[in-house]
């Protein structure tokens, strides 16, 4: 299917139309204005800004450690540059957990710093209070169910979840409360592609997927991982369309050489 870059600003209400019409939604992750400007040059539908830029641009091991002002920093640089695409920004671990008032306030602020259009937030049954005080608010929310990146100390690892019948169950359970929540849509990550397609199927709302299957209403990428930016993580459920670790890592070596060899610049390049 085509894109249609004549729709001049995605909104919750046409990722709603895509899944009643069935058209699939794509969604990666940009966390500045250059990946941003160029992922929606290319008709990306939804970008995220997503926490797992302590990972990818700050590197840390897990996604935990940044901030509410680092995610406001990239969102800020993001939302400069999507002028097509849906901005959803995740709501950093520590920001909505603990009382629905502290959640409201953070997203508040999201929204009012950044121009972003929407917020993520993990979990289900345990933070409702929180997703009902921000959707209250007016505020668009996008859950996360499967794999909670946040939750990893709990769960011990980055294996795939809801493999067994209760936390299949709960996880059937916590989409149909984000449906009754109000959420527009919610990411299943690292789930069986069976469930997946069992809980895209009993909602109304836009589900998103990432290793959760093809019976999603839409898939998200890291963007780092898809452009093959990181030789060492090279899970299944990633496709790579280019391998940009080997062409930087080869153009700056190249670099490298000319200035050694007084090759660059040349006559060309200077004044
Ligand atoms: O932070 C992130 O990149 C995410 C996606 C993996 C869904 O939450």
């Amino acid at each position: 299917m085509s894109v249609n870059k004549e729709i001049k600003r995605i909104t919750t209400e046409t990722l709603r139309k895509m899944k009643f019409d069935g058209e699939r939604i794509s969604m990666l992750t940009a966390y500045d204005f250059t990946m941003a400007t160029l992922a929606d040059k290319a008709g990306l539908d939804t970008i995220l800004v997503g926490d797992s830029a302590a990972n990818v641009m700050s590197g840390y091991e897990t996604t935990l450690p940044i901030t509410l002002d680092q995610m406001i920093y990239h969102a800020q640089c993001v939302v400069r540059g999507a002028k097509r695409a849906l901005v959803v920004v995740d709501l950093p671990f520590g920001t909505y957990q603990s009382d629905p008032k502290k959640a409201l306030d953070s997203a508040v602020r999201v929204m009012k710093e950044t121009g972003a259009h929407a917020l993520k937030l993990e979990g289900g049954k345990e933070i409702e209070e929180s997703i009902r005080n921000i959707v209250n608010a007016g505020i668009p929310v996008m859950g996360h169910l499967g794999l909670t990146p946040q939750s990893i100390n709990q769960f011990g690892s980055y294996k795939v979840r809801a493999k067994d019948d209760a936390e299949a169950q709960k996880l059937m359970d916590d989409a149909k409360l984000l449906e009754e929540l109000g959420c527009f849509s919610f990411v299943m990550e690292k789930i069986p592609a069976e469930l997946a397609a069992k809980v895209t199927a009993s909602v109304s709302i836009p589900t998103i997927g990432i290793g959760a299957g093809n019976g999603c209403d839409g898939q998200v990428l890291v963007i780092h991982d898809m452009l093959g930016l990181n030789n060492d993580f090279k899970p299944k459920f990633v496709r790579r369309y280019l391998n940009l670790e080997d062409e930087i890592v080869g153009a700056v070596e190249q670099y490298v050489a000319d200035v050694k060899s007084s090759d660059f610049p040349n006559s060309n390049e200077q004044y």
